[in-house]
């Protein structure tokens, strides 16, 4: 699966050089080879991601899902497996994410934010990531998936080294915390077995309920799917809130009219998750010799759909770079598309769009104290941002 290359990936990269890379490929070479990371195609359009996402037949998720390949032995459903393997896990989670269950959540999710957030404001400075991003989306899957508090610290202790171990590409913490992660899963498991919950209460004993053809789902892929779902919604969240306060910084006018009119603060958030997509190395691999975009790609070869890419595509958003809340078009591949498009999606709009309310109500403006650090492949955003978070004006 060897290639001429098209392009490598530089060492270092800023809050903007990864979006001057994916236009410059998407306007030279949309789909592009590089052998960095293990080997990949970058698919850069929006129109070449869909047909990729939407084509599970000729391009697998069971192989390498993301780029780099994280190593691991464990299948982790639903993300790993193929339609229809896939829709079992799925459902077992979509349930708790109805518009009904949603709005149970928000008065939650409002709370849980100032919580967050008001010891920030208090100091007046700190790291958007560190001290509110890396926390925040943990302590809430905590509560969503009704763990204990014991349970509930372990977890935001693990994930949060765990998604930094991730970000800063150090395997070797990352298997320890993986590992650790999994005997979380194992543990939460054994007690909703020892002491069962009604399945529409909760996700884990939603999961346990599932029943294909009669049978229970296989005890280790039970195991894989909690330890994904305990993890696949805080990482994008935690990057995300970062790119969020890099940009109100950048744009102190954006933070004023949020602050002056919040009625804008949903459409906002869809033009903040267009700009700064989180992920871009979700990968599919191809089952056979075929072309994307009048490419030629082999069996075998990993494809990455480059979200962060595709919704800067020009085809489908006009004047893309720039921040505008009257654009007609919003079809976001943020989320995914196709028969793995995230089923977090609501919950992750509602805790980012209180966020965005509350960073831009409760704050004059806020100045970046340094440039950030930004994470890498397969995640783009900040890791650690310091900014000054200024008062209101009285
Ligand atoms: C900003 C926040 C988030 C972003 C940008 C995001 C993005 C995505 C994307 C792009 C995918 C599809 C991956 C692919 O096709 O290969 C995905 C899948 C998934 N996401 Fe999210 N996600 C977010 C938050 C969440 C949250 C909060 C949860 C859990 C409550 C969650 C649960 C999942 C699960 C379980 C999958 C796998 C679905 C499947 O394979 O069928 N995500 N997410």
């Amino acid at each position: 699966m060897s290639h001429t290359p098209d392009f490598t990936l530089p060492d270092v990269e800023d809050f903007d050089s990864p979006h001057a890379l994916f236009a410059e490929l998407r306007s030279h070479c949309s789909v592009a080879w590089t052998e960095d990371l293990g080997g990949f195609w970058a698919v850069t359009r929006h129109a070449d991601a869909c047909e990729v996402l939407e084509d599970w037949r000729r391009f697998t998720t069971r192989v390498q899902n993301v780029v780099p390949p994280v190593a691991t032995t464990q299948r982790r459903p639903p993300l790993h497996l193929d339609p229809p393997d896939n829709i079992p896990y799925r459902s077992a989670l979509l349930r708790f994410l109805t518009p009904a269950r949603l709005a149970a959540w928000e008065p939650r999710v409002k709370a849980m934010v100032d919580e967050h957030l008001t010891p920030l404001l208090a100091r007046g400075e700190g790291d958007i990531c560190a001290d509110f991003s890396f926390t925040l989306p943990i302590a809430l899957l905590a509560e969503f998936f009704n763990l204990s508090p014991k349970a509930a610290e372990e977890i935001r202790t693990v994930g949060a080294e765990f998604n930094m171990a991730l970000q800063r590409q150090d395997f070797e913490t990352l298997r320890e915390r993986s590992d650790a992660l999994y005997n979380l899963a194992a543990a939460l498991i054994a007690d909703r077995q020892a002491n069962p919950r009604p399945p529409e209460d909760d996700p884990v004993a939603s999961l346990l309920a599932v029943r294909v053809k009669g049978e229970p789902l296989a005890d280790e892929l039970v195991l894989g799917a909690l330890r994904q779902f305990l993890l696949v919604g805080i990482i994008a969240p935690t990057t995300f809130i970062g790119s969020m306060a890099m940009h109100l910084s950048r744009h102190p006018e954006h933070h004023a009219e949020l602050r002056d009119d919040p009625a804008l603060v949903p459409v906002a958030l869809e033009e903040l998750l267009r700009l700064y997509t989180p992920y871009r190395g979700f990968a599919r691999t191809a089952t056979k010799d075929t072309t994307i975009g009048g490419c030629p790609v082999h069996s075998g070869d990993p494809v990455a759909v480059v979200f962060t890419a595709a919704n800067r595509d020009p085809e489908v958003f006009p004047d893309p770079a720039s921040y505008r809340l009257d654009r007609t078009a919003r079809d976001l591949l943020t989320f995914g598309r196709g028969a793995h498009m995230c089923p977090g999606a609501p919950l992750a709009r509602l805790l980012l769009r209180e966020v965005l309310a509350q960073l831009t109500a409760r704050t004059g403006r806020l100045e970046a104290l340094a440039a950030p650090e930004m994470t890498r492949w397969p995640e783009y955003g900040p890791l650690s941002l310091p900014l000054r978070l200024h008062p209101l004006e009285s």
